[in-house]
């Protein structure tokens, strides 16, 4: 995975690069590091650890010059240490790299053979060997990045400098996302457009297979055939708000209470609300001839996929194929032109996600997708563009992405169910209405913070937790035990409340916490069932969920109130108690809330 920014310019640049890994550091924080081609020299400062050990390396031992490349890693060969962070500079030639190369094992088995020395357990540092073995044999550096490329397999990104050429930067994509942008004696080669506009809002997206020659007055790009190619400039119209913190302690936090206001915005796209009616014109396609619908996505946004796959099923009345992006890809579904395509990706980047978007596309299918990032390589490939209005979302806990994607989810759900004649116009004025309610109802759920600071507390003190719910209280279940795990460490299972019987109430004693999500809805009963079994075998129920027949007073549980109001409704709002549970958690634990160990924003590797 990881961020690349390279940039060609006359001034100095070091401050621009550091700028930039900063805002590319939703890709991975693992370590970082930048190369500087200075007056014939290969400048090299990296360290492991956040951009901030980068910034502090680099006052006290500072580098300077105006042509340069810029990472920051999510590890995937070789440990998180200094040593393996990025760039990897061999004699003559320094790179960055964003991807895997598949067959570095072989290639580095052929290179030990020439008694090469390896500094690192990466598999980029074999890339700085091969272009440097080509240099010494006296080729150009173009011929020694295309001649090495060739001999690479896997989805990547490279950007390299050459010891001796102060204005030149050779950039590849095979797979992994790069961009160019253009200012007047300047030129920049970067992972995503967003993390630019600071620098320029003047873009080219590459296209796979291109290779880039730059220097600071020009670009050069070769297509797949090293044909002379084009590629359209567009001027990016906004510029990524900064996001600060306003206040708030963590950026999770911040994104938690923004939910009323971007929900409010995603629902006045989808919906009218003046006559109650879905805004038809924001789904393009003639959704009435499918059938089934195959739906994927990776972590939360999968989960998003599995909510909707009961509204799909009950509202509209459609067949669901659901998986995770890694597992679709390479199971041969089954596809034909009476089904559709469905991506959920907050980021629109997501390497598993977009393979499987590709074999989708590749079998024939109509590819539908709901992003928060509307100019991603998803939302290109798309024939239909649900967005979701959530804003730049910085904690890697995805929380407002979440029931954004539940918003996109549920109005497609509608407009399928509208366009095949399945719901009437009443039964959508009341789902338009029911949802309606949607910001209001999880401004009563932040009233309870303080009881739910108090949750918190029991399972800070807990090494696991089970999170059970049935229905559509089952996904967001899984949701509620995914946030636990990631900002706090602490393992949690979701459940389906029916299924706990057959196996994991073996776990169950007075210090297991049990999560037990209960909405009014029609598993309402059967879920309170579910948790009387645990009840009775000494579980340590927190009760989340409709206080019907006053539940927390009769059974002396503890737990909060959460009402919701209908089928739409209820899993958007039960989610939300549930990030707050996990970040106090995480909060009294005092971890890395807004970047936990090991993960990151967007993983563009398989
Ligand atoms: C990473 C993030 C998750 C996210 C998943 C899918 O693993 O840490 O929070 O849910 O990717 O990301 P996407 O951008 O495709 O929604």
């Amino acid at each position: 995975m990881c961020g690349i920014i390279g940039i060609a310019s006359n001034r100095n640049i070091c401050k621009d690069l550091l700028d930039t890994l900063n805002r590319l550091s939703y890709r991975g924080y693992d370590s970082a590091g930048i190369s500087i081609v200075n007056d014939k020299k290969i400048l090299e400062r990296k360290i492991k650890g956040k951009i901030s050990n980068l910034e502090n390396l680099l006052e006290l031992s500072p580098i300077d010059g105006a042509l340069g490349i810029g990472h920051t890693r999510w590890a995937t060969h070789g440990k998180p240490t200094t040593l393996n962070a990025h760039p990897h500079t061999v004699n003559n030639v320094s790179l960055v790299h964003n991807g895997i190369i598949e067959n570095f094992q072989e290639l580095k088995n052929s290179l030990l053979n020439d008694n090469t020395f390896y500094s690192s357990d990466t598999d980029t540092e074999i890339i700085s060997h091969l272009i440097d073995n080509e240099l010494k044999l006296g080729k150009t550096p173009i011929d020694s990045f295309l001649n090495t490329v060739k001999k690479l397999s896997g989805a990547f990104a490279i950007v390299a400098i050459f010891k001796d050429f102060n204005n030149l930067i050779i950039a590849g994509k095979r797979g992994s996302p790069l961009v160019i942008g253009y200012n007047k004696d300047e030129k920049y080669i970067c992972s995503d457009v967003n993390s630019l506009t600071n620098l320029t809002k003047k873009i080219s997206y590459l296209e796979d297979g291109d290779t880039v020659i730059l220097n600071s007055n020009r670009v050069k790009i070769l297509d797949e055939n090293l044909k002379k190619s084009k590629r359209s400039i567009i001027t990016v119209s906004s510029d990524r708000v900064v996001s600060s913190l306003s206040g708030y302690d963590h950026f999770m936090q911040k994104e938690i209470f923004e939910q009323p206001d971007v929900l409010s915005q995603s629902l006045a796209y989808y919906m009218d609300f003046s006559d109650f009616k879905m805004n038809e014109d924001k789904f393009n396609i003639d959704f009435s001839k499918y059938e089934k619908i195959v739906i994927t996505g990776c972590g939360t946004a999968y989960y998003a996929g599995m909510v909707a796959k009961y509204w799909f099923e009950n509202i509209a009345k459609i067949n669901i194929e659901i998986d995770y992006a890694s597992e679709l890809r390479y199971r041969n579904v089954l596809l034909n032109d009476k089904s559709f395509s469905l991506f959920i990706s907050q980021s629109g980047e997501t390497a598993d996600t977009l393979a499987a978007l590709k074999f989708c596309k590749d079998n024939g299918q109509t590819i539908v997708s709901i992003v928060n990032e509307v100019e991603s390589s998803i939302a290109k490939e798309s024939d239909l563009v649900l967005p979701i209005f959530a804003g730049p979302e910085i904690g890697v806990a995805s929380t407002k992405a979440f029931t954004c994607q539940l918003v996109a989810l549920a109005s497609l759900a509608l407009h399928i169910a509208k366009v095949k004649n399945i719901i009437s116009i009443d039964e959508e004025k009341n789902f338009i209405n029911e949802l309606l309610h949607v910001p209001k109802l999880i401004l009563d759920v932040f009233e309870k913070e303080n009881e739910i600071k108090k949750l918190a507390k029991i399972i800070s003190k807990s090494k696991s937790a089970i999170f059970i719910g049935r229905g559509t209280s089952y996904p967001i279940a899984l949701e509620g035990a995914l946030k636990l795990k990631e900002i706090s460490y602490i393992h949690a299972e979701g459940i389906a409340a029916g299924e706990l019987k057959h196996g994991a109430i073996a776990l169950v004693d007075k210090n297991m916490p049990v999560i037990v999500l209960a909405p009014e809805d029609l598993f309402y009963v059967k879920t309170l069932s579910n948790m009387h079994e645990v009840i009775s075998r000494g579980g340590n129920i927190i009760f989340i969920g409709s206080c019907l027949d006053d539940i927390l007073e009769n059974t002396k549980l503890q737990g909060i109130n959460v009402e919701t109001s209908g089928k739409l409704s209820s899993p958007i709002i039960m989610a939300v108690p549930l990030q707050l549970l996990a970040y106090h958690v995480a909060k009294l634990l005092g971890k890395d809330i807004d970047q936990p160990r090991n993960l990151a924003k967007s993983v563009t590797v398989e």
